[in-house]
């Protein structure tokens, strides 16, 4: 008998659900919200109404695209933390009244945990253990995986999270927000030695990225004191140094805890990892150090409810099951 479990994700600003059989993913969908644009970031009472008007016709289409009815589930996965508190409510409350009237098993998911397992979706996946650099926008992370169901923080950020690093320096160029995808559009066309930002100085694998930000505040204000065209003029090389700089606080870590660890298997996950100049950076690397790279599709780096199904999978080979009293938390318990 295939096991089928319909996923949630509702931890920010993305509404999304997915059909996973066996591991196999049937069906992702995710409904953005644009309305968080016109503030600069998101705004979490507009994102807990935004997702009780998405969740269910976002499930109805998760449902439709895999060609699997409610009857045909096995339990339901959802994000029960880290997150907006508003967000997480909507999806729990959802997933629990769910799995009650199936009377099926219901799953809860560490967010974190779902990007990095999000490399067990397709082929080729990682042997354990592996080690994951998880970038997103509330996070930084290097995770060491020696079975889906043990995973270890080994190194984080003490302050800014490098997707945080990314959109708030977009924002001191006048980009809108999330700034993150800007930045690496303007980067391929740039010069990224051009102009030099200071790399944190951490003994250990956590990362720090507040120095950054407040070195790249006070050249612009030297660089447009004197010319108020700067920004405008040299955007490309002013996108391609930042976003060179983040890669390299992020990859010299990363590789840090690879030789340190003799981990060769390494992943990595979370929004910036749709970054391209981190991408092929990452690959380089690999090569360079005979390491293996694996970087989920591009559709499960982002926020997604595939890596809460296939997160949710391993944990219903474990019976590792919520009761229906789970509460959603803020704040992540690993
Ligand atoms: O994992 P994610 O979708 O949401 C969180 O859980 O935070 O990550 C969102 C972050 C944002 O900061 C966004 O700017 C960043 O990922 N991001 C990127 C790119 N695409 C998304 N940052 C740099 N380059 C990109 N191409
Ligand atoms: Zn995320």
């Amino acid at each position: 008998m295939p096991v089928t479990i319909l996923a949630i994700e509702s931890s920010c600003d993305d509404t999304s659900a997915a059909i996973c059989q066996n591991g196999k993913m049937l069906s992702n969908c995710v409904a953005n919200q644009s309305i968080h644009e016109r503030y600069g970031g998101v705004v979490p009472e507009l994102a807990g109404r935004a997702h009780l008007q998405n969740i269910v016709p976002v499930v109805e289409a998760a449902l439709d695209q895999a060609h699997v009815t409610m009857k045909d589930l096995d339990a339901i996965a959802f994000t029960q933390s880290p997150g907006l508190i508003g967000s997480l409510l909507v999806g729990a409350q959802f997933a629990k009244s769910l799995a009650l009237s199936l009377n099926i098993p219901l799953i809860a998911v560490q967010h974190m945990q779902a990007h990095v397992l999000a490399n067990l979706i397709d082929d080729p996946k990682p042997e354990f253990p592996f080690l994951c650099l998880t970038v997103s926008g509330g996070h930084t992370q290097i995770v060491k995986c020696s079975h889906p169901s043990a995973l270890e923080v080994i190194g984080e950020t003490l302050d800014d999270a490098a997707g945080e690093a990314f959109d708030k320096s977009a924002k001191l160029l006048g980009l809108p927000y999330p700034g993150g995808p800007l930045i690496d559009k303007y980067a391929k066309q740039g010069n990224p030695l051009r102009f030099k930002f200071p790399e944190p100085q951490i003994p250990s694998y956590d990362f720090s990225f507040s120095g950054l930000k407040t070195s790249i505040l006070y050249f612009l204000q030297e660089k447009t004191a004197a010319n108020s065209n700067f920004i405008k003029d040299n955007l490309a090389d002013i996108c391609a140094s930042i976003q060179h700089r983040i890669i390299t606080i992020l990859l010299n870590k990363f590789k840090k805890a690879a030789i340190e660890t003799s981990i060769t298997q390494l992943c990595i996950a979370g929004g910036v990892s749709a970054n391209s100049g981190l991408r092929e950076s990452f690959e380089v690397m690999g090569e360079k150090n005979g390491w293996s790279t694996f970087i989920p599709a591009f559709a499960y780096c982002t926020d997604n409810a595939g890596m809460i199904a296939i997160t949710g999978y391993y944990k219903y080979l474990d019976g590792d099951f919520s009761d229906l009293n789970v509460t959603p938390s803020a704040r992540s318990e690993w």
